[in-house]
């Protein structure tokens, strides 16, 4: 069974779908920490995003997998990024590198092969509009700008950035993630739209599995 949860920055997304995920003893794929990971590959290894070879040879020397005991834990080429591709930086640069087709292609056919044959709740921004589109469940979770960069704030609670910087930074994202050609943050029309701004985790949570126990 695949249930697909989608949104915007800071909209609950990630500790939502681990903890559904959990509670229904499901697999847990987040797929941001795969574009994060791209994106500093991409740092690292200086390259071009405007050059479409040096994209493709970029992705072509790059392996993401996942800890198998811990699905928030990233390995770009062998090594735990998990911390790393958290940072301002890669906040900054995210979008820009999510937008180009052929990081695109590379990541969704593998997140459809870590899917295959699975139970596994699954976040992103296109999951239930591209990758899956027959998803069993579809959510999109939203939630007042303000509210998202308030719990983003709190959530990094970093020396040098103010609540206007992330206020700044999400509104951005949000831009580019809906604007872009390939596979833009959308709403899906049979997904359920679950706004989390006046809810604590639990309970977008326990609204969640609750649906989906009631229906499954
Ligand atoms: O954790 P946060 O909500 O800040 O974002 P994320 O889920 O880690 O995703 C980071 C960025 O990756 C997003 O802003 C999108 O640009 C991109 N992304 C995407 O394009 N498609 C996905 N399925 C997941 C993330």
């Amino acid at each position: 069974m695949i249930i697909a949860i989608d949104g915007p920055a800071a909209s609950g997304k990630s500790v939502t779908a681990k903890k559904v995920a959990d509670k229904l003893d499901f697999l847990h794929l987040n797929t941001g920490l795969m574009y994060r990971a791209v994106t500093l590959h991409f740092i690292n290894s200086g390259v071009n995003i405007n050059n479409e070879t040096d994209i493709l040879s970029g992705l072509k020397k790059m392996s993401i997998l996942f800890d198998s005991m811990d699905s928030n834990k990233i390995l770009l080429n062998g090594q735990d990024v998990s911390k790393i591709i958290r940072n301002k930086l890669i906040d900054s640069k995210v979008s820009e590198v999510s937008a180009i087709r052929s990081v695109r292609e590379k990541l969704v056919v593998q997140q459809r092969e870590i899917a295959k044959n699975n139970d596994i709740v699954i976040e992103g921004r296109d999951i239930g509009s591209y990758v899956f589109p027959n998803a069993d469940f579809k959510f999109f979770l939203t939630a007042d700008i303000n509210v998202r960069a308030k719990r983003r704030y709190e959530q990094k609670k970093i020396k040098d950035v103010s609540l206007n910087n992330v206020l700044f930074d999400l509104k951005q994202r949000d831009k580019y993630d809906k604007n872009r050609k390939y596979s833009p943050l959308v709403i899906s029309d049979d997904a359920i739209v679950i706004d989390t701004s006046d809810l604590n985790i639990e309970e977008q949570v326990n609204k969640i599995v609750k649906i989906i126990n009631k229906e499954r």
